[in-house]
């Protein structure tokens, strides 16, 4: 497998690490407007080639990327401490509309997580040209994870036995599905010492999480880096798992032409099958909020990229 990875910064880094030590790509392709950046990484990250599964690596430029099996758009800015996603759309947006433009031939995934992730992957979807379901963007896979993490700390439960799901934006708009989670087929809502109040600071938790990591160090990265690395292996071993991934969605839960997460089967040819989860009102609600804040920001997107 030939994997390519534009933007080198903090993402770009732990996804090429968790991309190797994952062991399915004979091939790393790095790339990123400074050069430099990229030289370097590729001549650190080749150096650890003794200590992960056979695989060469190099930096190239975007145009070189348009063989690979899955190219990861992880350029562009990140978010200052306090700063929302949704603020960075408009440097963004440029910047990956650039990329994915000469990304149009591809045969393979083109993978968004440059942020805000739902937006950049309307952007490149509608740049690129390539089908919906194979430009994905991370979505709400990482903040499922973290959820699931969350829940496994509060009730002492490995986090691969809990099943929760977060649907809608990667960002402040997301919604936690509480109607469906269960343990071991019982909902989550009749475990014991389960109430409204650990559910709120449980969804906040998960919210903010980006922003206390921010704060802290800068950046986030080691997680995303091994989400992004996950989604690019089972998606290209065509493993079928259900993930949040966000995509341009195509009638799904009423919902067309806005980018999103909602569960999908991840196969060969992508996310071609993208489930409508039970929802309670509240979650019905959320889910319509969230979609109608990503449309308005693609819209003004848009209107900026045609000015
Ligand atoms: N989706 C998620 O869950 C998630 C999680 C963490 C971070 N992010 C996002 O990922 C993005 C990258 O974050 P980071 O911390 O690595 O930022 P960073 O500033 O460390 O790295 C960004 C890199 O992009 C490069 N770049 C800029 N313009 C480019 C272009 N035109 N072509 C190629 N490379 C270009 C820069 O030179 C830089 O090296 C941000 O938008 C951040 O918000 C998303």
């Amino acid at each position: 497998m030939k994997i390519g990875i534009v933007g080198m910064g903090w993402v770009g880094a732990s996804v090429a690490i968790s991309v190797l030590q994952s062991g399915f790509a004979e091939e790393l392709l790095v790339s990123d407007v400074n050069r430099d950046l990229a030289d370097g990484e590729a001549m650190d990250l080749s150096h650890g080639a003794a200590f992960y599964p056979a695989a060469r690596v190099r930096a190239v430029d975007v145009a070189e990327l348009a063989t690979a099996d899955a190219v990861v758009i992880a350029a562009g800015r990140g978010g200052k401490p306090g700063e929302s996603r949704l603020n960075l759309r408009k440097d963004n947006a440029a910047i990956v509309r650039e990329i994915a433009k000469q990304l149009s031939a591809l045969r393979g995934f083109l993978v968004l997580v440059t942020n805000p992730v739902d937006v950049m992957t309307y952007v490149a979807q509608r740049a690129s040209g390539l089908p919906p379901e194979r430009v994905l963007g991370t979505g709400t896979m990482l903040d499922t994870a973290r959820l699931r993490q969350v829940l496994g700390r509060e009730l002492s439960l490995e986090p691969r036995s809990v099943h929760a799901q977060v649907v809608g934006e990667h960002g402040d708009s997301e919604v936690v599905l509480w109607s469906s989670a269960h343990i071991g087929g019982v909902s989550l809502r009749r475990w014991p010492g389960w109430s409204a109040e650990r559910e709120q600071r449980v969804a906040s938790e998960v919210r903010l999480a980006a922003q206390e990591i921010i704060r802290r160090k800068g950046a986030t990265n080691h997680a995303i880096g091994l989400v992004t690395a996950a989604l690019l292996k089972w998606a290209l071993r065509g493993e079928r798992r259900v993930l949040t991934v966000s995509r341009v969605q195509d009638g799904a839960c009423g919902l067309r032409d806005v980018a999103l997460s909602l569960p999908a089967v991840v196969g060969a040819r992508g996310a071609t099958h993208v489930l409508e989860p039970e929802m309670d009102a509240a979650e019905l609600e959320g889910l319509a909020r969230s979609a109608n804040l990503l449309r308005q920001t693609q819209l003004e997107v848009e209107a900026a990229s045609n000015a």
